[in-house]
């Protein structure tokens, strides 16, 4: 993201502005969609100001500033942000808490409509030419209280909607009865249609992206989670009990919240922010399952032998219980090679067979696993996906040997692509996606890269390669490429992103160890091994030989290595 004070365009990334309309999709309004980073509204409806007016500027002073500015991604064009013609997103209460939503085809249409409309920026119409405020529009929108609503044609697929026109129209609410008018004539909201704990699909909405591209999750399916399963009464012989998909309010059942809206969460890897609320009013597996005063009456206890042994200090629960995944989820980004991502999935670098990741049965995938603390503070063994990342940064050593203060940049990838444009790697592998794997190729990048972008700055002073674990930089200033191992040099950067798998519990039969104890013992990481602490993970999406994936084992990856 873009700080607010630049000197110059080349700095300026995704701005707020940008933010607003394809972030706030998902980060909800309110805070940063409604207030600069001055703490003043980007644009004040009631004065007709800008917020940086009001601190005495005009639109010349704010020019490279990162909450008034927006960079075209694509072209590296620098405009003034329109606040003036989107209005600013508040925080939307109804988006979670309207009882009668409207899923079509196991979508969530409120969802997709809030989303399309914040998307249109400002260029949303109303039908018949006149502009729609997009960003204050988007939460009614996102009620259907519209006569109007037109979807672009061009987005690609994968990408969220875009609208091209939207006309408000409260009386759809007062007909279909979510908005009754008081004795003044002023419309409100029917309480009939609020509800207090929300359905999984106002969750889904904005969880359903992520959840399946990092973590290959699937809900709404009994099949694949005994807890949505259960939950719902899916899984007994009764069909006249069994709660509907629509109704269904199972991720509450384990994330309570109360008025301060704090979702009760675990330790998430990859979730940072307020580590200091992990498990606070969250009970885990544990919790629920095994006795003590948190436990659910409705959890059954473990008692089979599997769960003795010891195996449960070193192992969580979701380690055995979490087998695998039959979700579609991204293993690698290619950020480097084109400056537009090329995504490696778990169909292509994994397969049903733990063993032979090039098997072609690629029905399910087997995940990595990272020690991380559990909710009993003890350090436990949980199944993960690694995101694997490639791309390009500016390495700077800050002039000293010490190399804990070195940092390296991710250049923009507005900048990346145009220096990138003109070179051609080849496919190595054939595997039908280009790659910047070759000293020769990293060569040739890193001398584009050190070349000005379109505002006649350097792109970077010392372009770098971050993938597999390694960077990989020209020692000598003429085409030299070396590489050393980040961690082992103890520089801060990132190559490899461990995402947490949590749900998507199976049925017992299916847990690790339900075919007996060689899942994971008697291996010994000799031939074939075990399907557990021998299976193949990918770090390194293509090597420098020959663009081939590269793999090592849970044994290598976690050092755990049982008899
Ligand atoms: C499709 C929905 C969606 C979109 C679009 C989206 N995010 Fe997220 N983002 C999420 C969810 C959900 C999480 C947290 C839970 C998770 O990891 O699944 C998250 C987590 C994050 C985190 C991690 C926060 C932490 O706790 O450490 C950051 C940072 C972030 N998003 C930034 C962005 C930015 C910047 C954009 C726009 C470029 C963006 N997101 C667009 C849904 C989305
Ligand atoms: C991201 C989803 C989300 C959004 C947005 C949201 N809430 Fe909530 N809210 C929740 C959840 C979850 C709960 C807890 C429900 C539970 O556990 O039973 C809750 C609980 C509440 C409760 C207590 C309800 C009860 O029956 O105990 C109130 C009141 C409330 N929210 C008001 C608001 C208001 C006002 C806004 C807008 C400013 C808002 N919420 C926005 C998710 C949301
Ligand atoms: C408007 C989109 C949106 C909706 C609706 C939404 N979430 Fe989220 N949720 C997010 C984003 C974005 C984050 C990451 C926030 C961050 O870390 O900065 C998040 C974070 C979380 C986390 C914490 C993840 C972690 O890092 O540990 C949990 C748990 C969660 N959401 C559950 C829910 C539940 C349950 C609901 C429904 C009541 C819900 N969410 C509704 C967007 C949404
Ligand atoms: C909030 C409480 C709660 C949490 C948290 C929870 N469970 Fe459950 N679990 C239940 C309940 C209730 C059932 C029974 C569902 C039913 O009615 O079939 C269940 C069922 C199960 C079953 C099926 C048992 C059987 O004999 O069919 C397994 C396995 C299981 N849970 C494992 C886990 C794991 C692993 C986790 C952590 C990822 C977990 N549970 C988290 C409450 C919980
Ligand atoms: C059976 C209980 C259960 C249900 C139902 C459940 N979760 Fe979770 N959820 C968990 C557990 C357990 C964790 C991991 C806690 C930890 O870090 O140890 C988790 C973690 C998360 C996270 C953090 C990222 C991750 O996947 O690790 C998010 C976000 C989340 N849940 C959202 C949801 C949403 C949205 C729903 C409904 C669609 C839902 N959960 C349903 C138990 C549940
Ligand atoms: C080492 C792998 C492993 C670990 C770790 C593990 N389980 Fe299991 N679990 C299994 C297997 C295998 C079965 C099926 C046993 C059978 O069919 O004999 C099972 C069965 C169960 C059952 C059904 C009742 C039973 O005992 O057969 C529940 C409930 C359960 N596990 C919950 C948990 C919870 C909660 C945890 C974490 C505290 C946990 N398990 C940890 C492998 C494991
Ligand atoms: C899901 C994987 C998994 C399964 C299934 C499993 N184990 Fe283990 N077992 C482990 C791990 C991991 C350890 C701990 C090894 C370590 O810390 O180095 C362990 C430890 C042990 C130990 C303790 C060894 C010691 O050095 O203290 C015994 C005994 C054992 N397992 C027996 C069994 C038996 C018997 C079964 C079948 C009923 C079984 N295990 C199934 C993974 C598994």
């Amino acid at each position: 993201m873009a700080a607010k004070t630049n000197t110059s365009e080349s700095q300026i990334d995704k701005t707020s502005f940008w933010y607003g309309g394809l972030c706030g999709i998902c980060h909800p309004g309110g805070g940063g969609t409604e207030f600069d980073r001055d703490g003043e509204l980007y644009y004040d409806v009631t004065s007709s100001q800008f917020g940086y007016e009001k601190l005495g500027m005009m639109a010349g002073d704010v020019t490279l500033d990162g909450d008034y500015a927006e960079i075209n991604n694509k072209s590296g064009a620098l405009r003034a942000a329109p606040w003036d013609v989107t209005g600013v997103a508040e925080p939307d209460c109804l988006l979670c808490h309207r009882l009668d939503r409207t899923i079509d085809s196991g979508k969530n249409m409120n969802w997709i409509w809030r989303t399309a409309t914040l998307r249109a920026k400002d260029k949303l119409e109303d039908g018949a030419g006149g502009s729609v405020p997009a960003y204050a529009a988007a939460a009614t929108a996102a009620q259907g209280w519209f006569s109007t609503f037109a979807l672009s044609s061009s987005v690609p697929a994968g990408k969220p909607p875009m609208a091209t026109d939207l006309g408000i129209d409260y009386q759809v609410g007062v007909t279909n009865g979510s908005l009754v008018e008081d004795a003044e004539g002023n419309l409100r909201v029917n309480s009939a249609s609020v509800v207090g704990t929300p359905v999984d699909y106002a969750c889904w909405g904005c969880h359903v992206t992520p959840d399946l591209k990092k973590r290959g999750r699937i809900w709404f399916d009994e099949a694949e989670d005994v807890h949505y399963a259960g939950l719902n009464n899916l899984d007994d012989a009764d069909v006249g009990n069994d709660i509907p998909a629509a109704a269904s309010n199972a991720c509450t059942y384990c994330h309570p919240s109360g008025l301060d809206h704090n979702i009760a969460k675990g330790n998430a890897e990859l979730g940072s922010v307020r580590n200091d609320t992990d498990y606070v009013n969250f009970r885990s597996c544990r919790e629920c399952h095994l006795p003590g005063a948190e436990k659910d009456p409705a959890a059954p206890e473990p008692t089979s032998s599997v769960h003795t042994a010891g195996h449960l200090a070193s192992m969580s629960c979701e380690f055995c219980h979490i087998p695998y995944k039959t979700g579609v989820a991204d293993w690698a980004v290619d950020n480097a090679t084109t400056g537009s991502t090329i995504s490696y999935k778990t169909n292509v670098l994994l397969s049903a067979d733990p063993l032979n990741p090039m098997d072609p049965d690629k029905t399910r995938w087997y995940p990595a696993f990272k020690s991380k603390v559990d909710s009993d503070g003890v350090s436990r063994l949980f199944p993960v996906k690694r995101l694997l990342s490639v791309w390009w940064g500016d390495w700077d050593d800050k002039g000293t040997m010490d190399k804990s203060d070195d940092q390296i940049r991710p250049i923009a990838l507005w900048r990346v692509r145009p220096a990138v444009a003109g070179l051609s790697p080849t496919d190595d592998d054939s595997d039908g996606k280009v790659e910047v794997n070759t000293p020769t190729e990293i060569a040739a990048y890193i001398a584009a890269l050190k070349g000005n972008d379109s505002y006649g700055n350097q792109i970077a002073a010392n372009p770098v390669l971050v993938k597999g674990g390694d960077v990989y930089y020209d020692a000598t200033g003429a085409g030299q490429i070396e590489s050393f191992d980040y961690e082992a040099e103890g520089v801060h950067t990132e190559s490899s992103h461990p995402f947490s798998i949590n749900h998507n519990v199976r049925t017992p039969a299916e847990a690790l160890g339900s075919g007996g104890c060689g899942d994971c013992h008697g291996g010994g990481g000799g031939v074939g091994g075990t399907p557990v602490f021998d299976r193949l993970i990918p770090v390194d999406p293509f090597r420098e030989s020959d663009g081939t994936p590269f793999y090592k084992t849970v044994r290598e990856l976690t050092g755990v290595s049982p008899f």
